[in-house]
């Protein structure tokens, strides 16, 4: 088949894995998706760094890029909202595929940028925007669209919780186990979005969306983070057999026939630390993995676990997406659109009482 151009947004943490992939395997993406995938070009914003890339393959000028004929996918992996917002929303109106990680951007313009994409019939894919390596956004849109989701209960930031597991196991120092997640390329780029809980409120805003068909957003999230957690909180929890993780909880509040909304569910979005007794399943997901419990009428209790943050394990799930987006161009497919939003009569609280324990 017609080759396919990739651009990648962003070589820092989880795009120099991308790239890697793309190059290191790139005869096996060919078999895949049935054509090649080809790099032409990926966005920095400092050029003198050494990426081990040829050097025509790097620009500063990400819009020029993104407006070549010859690139048809996109992936970005910069982060932030401006200028990620503008780049992929015009690339998804001129018909090229984005995949992004950027939860921070997706709670609060998935909306946006869905339209952008219905416009031109393009894809927009973000399976790595939650739980890194994960896959639990697919599941979510795709093999449990036929089933009703009451609640989604997880550890979504791998960087809080090496901090708290590392705390517990070790009694190590709040700010040395942070400085090592940011070493090791979990934490974000100001990691006060992980440790207050904004990275993880973006996940759960993401989460609830799919889960319950609805719009939640960042704002719609009742958020705690877990700076204020000492070593004596995590020795009184170990003390009554608990321990202390910072979850994201997406619940579905029945609706009172009497009340204002008359009768309608409603969606409660929240992060907070938790009480969660050893023998919780949660309790054991350690260092920077993540897990996601999900609950639905038919499918009963379902557990996503594995790596939640770190480079290789998001390109795996942006990889995946690449594939199936690459796919969707060759073969005529199409990502599931709007229609996963289409039943919006919950409207997200944030005034739901926290319960510090599962
Ligand atoms: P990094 O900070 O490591 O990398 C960001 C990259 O984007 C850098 O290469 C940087 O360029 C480039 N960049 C930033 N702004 C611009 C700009 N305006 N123009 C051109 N290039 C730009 O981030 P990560 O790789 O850790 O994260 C990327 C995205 O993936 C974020 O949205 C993050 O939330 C998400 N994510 C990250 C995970 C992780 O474990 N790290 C896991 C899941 C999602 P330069 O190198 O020149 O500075
Ligand atoms: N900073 C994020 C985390 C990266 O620690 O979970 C993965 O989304």
């Amino acid at each position: 088949g017609r080759p396919l151009g990739v651009a990648v947004l962003g070589m820092g943490t989880v795009g120099t894995e991308v790239v890697r992939v793309l190059r290191d395997h790139a005869d096996d993406l060919r078999s895949r998706v049935g054509a090649p995938l080809v790099l032409r070009g990926v966005a920095v914003r400092d050029l003198s760094k050494d990426r081990g890339l040829p050097a025509e393959l790097l620009t500063t000028d990400a819009e020029a890029l993104l407006a070549r004929d010859d690139v048809d996918l996109v992936v970005e992996v910069m982060g932030g909202i401006d200028p990620a917002r503008k780049l992929i929303g015009d690339a998804l109106a001129a018909g090229k595929s984005v995949v992004t990680a950027n939860k921070a951007l997706l709670a609060d313009y998935t909306g946006e940028l869905a339209a952008a994409a219905e416009s031109s019939r393009a894809d927009l894919y973000f399976e790595a925007a939650v739980a890194g390596a994960i896959p639990v956004v697919r599941p979510l849109i795709q093999s449990l669209s036929g089933d009703r989701v009451n609640k989604v209960v997880g550890i979504v930031n791998g960087t809080t919780n090496f901090i708290l597991s590392a705390m517990d196991e070790t009694g190590a120092a709040y700010d040395d186990v942070l400085a090592e997640a940011t070493d090791l390329g979990y934490a974000e780029a100001d990691p006060t979005a992980d440790v207050e809980g904004y990275d993880a409120a973006a996940k759960a805003a993401i989460l609830a969306s799919l889960a319950f068909h609805t719009r939640v957003t960042a704002a719609d999230v009742y958020r705690e983070g877990i700076s204020k957690i000492t070593a004596e909180d995590l020795e009184t929890a170990s003390a009554v057999g608990c321990t202390v993780k910072l979850l994201a909880i997406c619940e579905r509040v029945p609706g009172e026939p009497s009340a204002a909304e008359g009768g309608k569910d409603r969606v409660s979005v929240r992060v907070y630390p938790a009480l969660i007794p050893r023998k919780h399943p949660l309790a054991s997901v350690n260092g920077a993995f993540n897990a996601v419990v999900v609950e639905a009428d038919n499918a009963g209790r379902l557990m996503f676990y594995g790596q939640g943050a770190g480079g290789a394990p998001t390109a795996s799930a942006v990889l995946g997406d690449l594939v199936m987006a690459a796919r969707n161009k060759f073969y005529g497919g199409r990502a599931p659109g709007e229609s996963v939003y289409a039943e919006l009569p919950i409207a997200p609280i944030g005034d739901t009482p926290t319960r510090y324990h599962v």
